[in-house]
């Protein structure tokens, strides 16, 4: 399957979007940090109106069966799980692919799960993806509960031929992992540029649909068809084509954004619903973050000023929360969006040490970030953090190390947290600590309030008309402060 969608993707998507994910690349990553900070957000150029879809790119949308996801669902989930051989999916459970399954489907709002079961499969390309025996025992399980309204396979992509046998077996909708996660990205998805990404990365699903439709020769497609609906997506490309230029227009702006370059930025990464937003509310006490407990609660990236105790302002990063098992092609571009926010001086890995399969978080979460275009520099910052200690069963160790154990909701750590990150914000932005004499009131003193970090300001023992500021500030502020009051003051004297 995935060859298949490769393939539609290298011949079709390539070659309009074939440098989409780097082009956005470059220009999300000059977006990224400058969103928040600078309180305007591209949203002002990028409307709603630049993703509209077509009405045929809407009918041709429901034809491949995802009208049937617009509305309340009560589910039965079915867990395909290869027992052995390559394809076998090891350092997890199956059991724990079926609740994550099962929580996908209760993320979405209306839908719920009814039932559910996990069936051993040799493959999961076989044309009715399941033996006879179990798909007999499935029909008959799914056909006698009038209550169930669709099927969720939790494989990747289900091919065109698979999906309709299986409706046509159980007779309701059946749906793949793409199709719902596509939908949970949809309803979470509140700003132009989180949609125009599931946009694009909806593009190569149907394509690959196109053209299965189009090989397989016992459906009775005329090439007039066909040819409409090629059509119909080929403009939907130009449009978002249109819509990722619109985003590069406006790099130069973003670029010279002085407030980005003078806050350290610390993200925040970790595997979905580990208590990424939870933490930053904390850290920042910003009212306006709502943690829910809930999948992909955060799809787009956001910027949250916070201050240290030392009065060292930076930005943490929320991003969109890791989870595996998810088709390539559908998290491509949100890699993009990961890439930019992960431009930061400081990596926090939170990791959700109560969950029963949080070693193999942690690990999809590692491979990731390895994976990702991340400076070495970058990764060689990244704090690992355990939380929700609070959640723990009692007497339960961990057997692996952590910078630090914390509860983000109970605030637990946090302190200590603060703390570590002080000190390794000095050291990776080369920001410096210092202590300055300056007349109190004076110009200086008033500079320094301004534009550094006052930590303490104490009074100088030996002149009551000074003062002693402990400060913390970048090489190019201190010469800054040089040039201004000392070169100017030797000048003029
Ligand atoms: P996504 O946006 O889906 O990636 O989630 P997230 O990682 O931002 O998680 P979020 O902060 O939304 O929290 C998910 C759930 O975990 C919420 O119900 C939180 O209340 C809960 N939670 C977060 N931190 C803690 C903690 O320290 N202890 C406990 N018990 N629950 C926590």
């Amino acid at each position: 399957m995935f060859r298949v969608l490769r393939e539609a993707c290298k011949s079709v998507i390539c070659q309009s979007f074939l440098n989409a994910p780097k082009s956005l690349s470059r220009t999300h990553r000059l977006v990224t940090r400058s969103i928040s900070i600078s309180k305007t957000s591209f949203s002002e150029n990028l409307t709603d109106d630049d993703l509209e879809e077509s009405e045929e790119f809407r009918d041709m949308f429901e034809d491949v069966n995802t009208g049937f996801l617009n509305t309340d669902h009560q589910v039965f989930v079915i867990q395909p799980f290869i027992k052995w051989g390559k394809k076998m999916k090891r350092n997890t459970t199956r059991e724990f692919l079926l609740a994550e399954s099962k929580a996908l489907v209760t993320s979405i709002q209306g839908w719920s799960v009814i039932d559910s079961t996990i069936i051993s499969v040799l493959s999961f390309d076989k044309q009715y993806v399941f033996g006879k025996g179990n798909l007999e025992m499935l029909k008959n399980e799914v056909r006698a509960n009038p209550r169930i309204s669709a099927v969720f396979v939790s494989v990747d992509v289900l091919k065109v031929h698979q999906q309709k046998l299986l409706q046509d077996i159980f007779q309701v909708p059946v749906f793949d992992r793409y199709m719902i996660v596509i939908q949970i990205f949809k309803a979470h998805a509140s700003s132009p540029e989180a949609r125009l990404q599931i946009a694009i990365a909806e593009l190569p699903y149907l394509w690959t649909r196109c053209r299965t439709i189009e090989d397989a020769t016992n459906m009775n497609i005329t090439k007039g068809f066909l040819e409409s609906r090629r059509m119909v997506l080929m403009e939907r490309e130009q449009k978002l084509k249109k819509a990722l230029n619109k985003l590069k227009s406006q790099r130069e702006m973003l670029r010279n954004n002085k407030q980005r370059q003078e806050f350290p930025v610390v993200a925040v990464v970790g595997y979905t619903n580990c208590g990424k937003t939870t933490l930053i509310k904390a850290l920042t006490e910003d009212a306006k973050l709502i943690p829910r407990n809930q999948l992909f609660a955060t799809l787009d990236v956001t910027c949250h000023e916070g201050i240290l105790p030392n009065k060292l302002k930076l930005l943490y990063v929320d991003t969109i929360g890791f989870i595996s098992s998810i088709p390539t092609t559908l998290i491509e571009p949100f890699k993009v969006t990961l890439e930019d926010a992960l431009l930061a001086d400081i990596i926090i890995h939170v990791v959700d040490v109560s969950n029963p399969d949080y070693l193999q978080q942690k690990e999809h979460v590692e491979t990731t970030l390895q994976q990702l275009e991340i400076e070495q520099k970058v990764l060689e910052h990244v704090l690992v953090v355990g939380n929700k200690i609070d959640a723990l069963p009692s007497g339960q160790a961990l057997t692996e190390e952590y910078d630090l154990l914390i509860s983000a909701k109970r605030g637990t750590g946090l302190m200590d947290l603060q703390e570590k990150l002080q000190a390794m914000l000095l050291e990776t932005t080369g920001r410096k600590k210092m202590t300055m004499r300056v007349r109190n009131g004076g110009v200086e003193y008033q500079w320094l309030m301004k534009h550094t970090a006052v930590s303490s300001v104490r009074e100088d023992d030996t002149s009551a008309e000074h003062l002693l500021l402990d400060v913390i500030m970048t090489e190019a502020w201190l010469n800054k402060f040089k040039h201004e009051f000392i070169s100017s003051a030797r000048k003029r004297g």
